[in-house]
């Protein structure tokens, strides 16, 4: 349904966006996962026909973004990262003006307007002046214009960001029920966004794609060992000194009150750890392996040191 192929956005000398390439087939629920200037808003510009490539293509519904933007753009629901939202009208003449932009005849329009105000959870602002609604609720105007000429393709630049917990959970929840009918591409830079919305994530960074898979496939993609965690009573270095010394360990360390041991994701030293403890004369309390977060993940892939997910808290 959205097809990228070498896709590539010079600003001036600046290369944004480096040959890129990425599929989201119909259906599908899709994160654009990178940090701030990874190239996300970028891509999604050129997708949504508001802007050229340099060079590669990008088709939305069979559509060539470049070549035949007006056709595509009928199939396509974009969020844009700032919403052009005019604040001195109501929400429903703010919608009725969105569906006359996107050529809906106007005997649709009011019965448009009722589905997404239902669809955004908006019933009881309707009559609000856009200036008024809290900016969860604003983002929630964002994407009932978005729907309201009933795309098949939604395009989300960053729908979550700037508002607070709760409304990130409502829009999570939103996203989710909208992925039942749509196909979605939604970029963040928050880990825990795309883990919980998504089917797959697209992981980009200095405009070029570092890693792709389902969520829940990204840990093994990486070369990366596996983690064990050992709830250990005895005296802390020594049993740390005593696990080293277990075969096919790569390392040991201690975060009270766990022994974390990494060792190669091909590699099951359990038994051999558990027959060290109690030869040694201590208790094995605990033993689980400890997956990969998608944070882990990112800074993995990415080697960005300084990456923070409480930014979801930011404005
Ligand atoms: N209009 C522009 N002119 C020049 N450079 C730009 C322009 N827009 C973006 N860039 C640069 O291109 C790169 C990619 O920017 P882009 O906005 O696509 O990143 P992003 O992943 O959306 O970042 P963010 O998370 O901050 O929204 C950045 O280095 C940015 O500075
Ligand atoms: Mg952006």
């Amino acid at each position: 349904m959205i097809r990228v192929e070498n896709l590539t956005k010079y600003y001036g000398e600046h290369l944004a966006v480096d040959s890129i390439s990425f599929n989201v087939k119909k259906g599908e629920i899709v994160g654009l996962l990178g940090p701030n200037g990874a190239g996300k808003t970028t891509t999604m510009r050129i997708l949504t026909g508001f802007m050229m490539p340099t060079s590669g293509d990008a088709w939305v519904a069979e559509c060539n973004m470049a070549t035949n933007s007006l056709e595509g753009r009928r199939h396509i629901g974009y969020l844009p990262e700032a919403i052009p939202l005019y604040t001195d009208v109501t929400v429903r003449s703010y919608l009725d003006f969105a569906g006359r932009l996107r050529g809906l005849d106007p005997y649709r329009i009011k019965d448009r307007i009722d589905d997404v105000v239902e669809i955004c959870h908006l019933e009881d602002y309707i009559d609000v002046l856009i200036g008024k609604l809290s900016r969860g609720f604003r983002q929630r105007v964002g994407v009932a214009q978005a729907i309201i000429h009933e795309p098949e393709v939604m395009i989300l630049d960053e729908p979550t960001l700037g508002i607070d917990p709760i409304q990130v959970t409502q829009t999570r929840r939103l996203i989710k029920e909208l992925g039942q009918e749509h196909t979605i591409l939604i970029s963040s830079h928050i880990l825990p966004e795309v883990s919980m919305v998504c089917d797959r994530v697209v992981i980009i960074h200095e405009g070029q794609i570092v890693a792709e898979d389902r969520i829940e496939n990204l840990s093994t993609i990486l070369k990366g060992s596996q983690s064990i965690r050992l709830e250990v009573r005895g005296p802390t270095s020594a049993v740390t000194r005593r696990l080293q010394r277990v075969q096919g360990i790569s390392q040991v360390r201690y975060e009270k009150p766990y022994h974390i041991v990494e060792c190669p994701v091909d590699q099951d030293p359990r038994s051999n750890l558990m027959t060290a403890i109690v030869q040694s004369g201590w208790t094995l309390l605990s033993m689980g392996t400890v997956d990969m977060s998608l944070e882990d993940i990112f800074l993995q892939l990415t080697g960005e040191e300084d990456f923070d997910d409480d930014e979801e808290l930011e404005e």
